[in-house]
């Protein structure tokens, strides 16, 4: 995996409380890594959800340390690039065709497969990922989950999965390394099937309860929002959410 040289060094752990907080906790350090659990105990998702950490998922997370040019708008913008770097990755490992669903969302169908929490700590980007790779199946509170294994009937290596990823990671950053978030939009686009379709974002509790919009996604703006137009006619621009299509 000579690739992973560039990430600094690579962390290999049997079980962690989250690989974005072991990141965390190595961050002080000011190099960059790639840090791997087999397992976590307290996986995190988006939103403040949990993240489902048992064996045979791949749970990892990149320390990166963006030079000045990204903007202050870097994560959100690194996070896309993570998401388009695990869609080729599911294409090219497992042959699949999937799609992102803003922000970073991978789905095969309407199931998802991986999912991407990016955190800041001071001038240090973690990017962290969870891919269903090999679990057998999911709990009924996950209906929404499927694994690589369950869409093509077969086990994938998890260190092949993510020499691959980090492959197409570096591929992509370094490619967009002005930090211009246009040239990154570019590239997400064609994975964002939702876009001119009908959607409903869940905006999750905005202090006044859980807010839902639904519309069209008519694009990504320059700062990599999701651009709905709801169903008065408003132009919408999404920050966070999670956002499906409307089959
Ligand atoms: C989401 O879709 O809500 C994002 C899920 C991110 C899960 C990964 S697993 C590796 C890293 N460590 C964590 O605790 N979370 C991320």
């Amino acid at each position: 995996m000579s690739q992973l040289a560039r990430f600094g060094k690579l962390y290999l752990f049997q079980s962690l409380d989250s690989t974005n907080d072991e990141a965390r906790r190595l961050a002080v350090r000011g190099e960059p890594a790639v840090i791997v659990a087999e397992s976590q105990t307290q996986g995190r998702g988006r939103l403040g959800r949990s993240w489902s950490s048992v064996p045979g998922g791949l749970y990892f997370s990149m320390l990166l340390f963006p030079g000045p040019q990204w903007s202050s708008l870097k994560n959100p913008v690194i996070a896309l690039l993570a998401g388009v770097a695990c869609a080729r990755t599911i294409e090219a490992k497992a042959g699949l065709k999937p799609e992102i669903a803003w922000p970073n969302d991978v789905l095969i169908g309407d199931r998802k497969v991986a999912g991407i929490l990016c955190e800041g700590k001071g001038r240090a980007v973690i990017v962290g990922c969870g891919v269903n790779l090999n679990q057998e199946g999911f709990p009924p509170d996950l209906p929404e989950a499927v694994s690589l294994k369950q869409a093509t009937g077969r086990d994938l290596e998890p260190y092949g999965f993510l020499s691959f990823f980090l492959d197409e990671f570096t591929h992509l950053y370094e490619s967009t390394d002005t930090g211009d978030a246009r040239a990154v939009i570019g590239i997400v686009k064609p994975y964002l099937r939702m876009l001119n379709q009908r959607v409903r974002a869940e905006l999750g509790f905005l202090g006044l309860g859980y807010r839902q919009v639904q519309g069209t996604a008519v694009d990504l703006d320059a700062f990599g929002r999701l651009v709905v137009r709801d169903d008065k006619d408003r132009l919408i621009a999404l920050n966070a959410a999670t956002v499906r299509r409307i089959r």
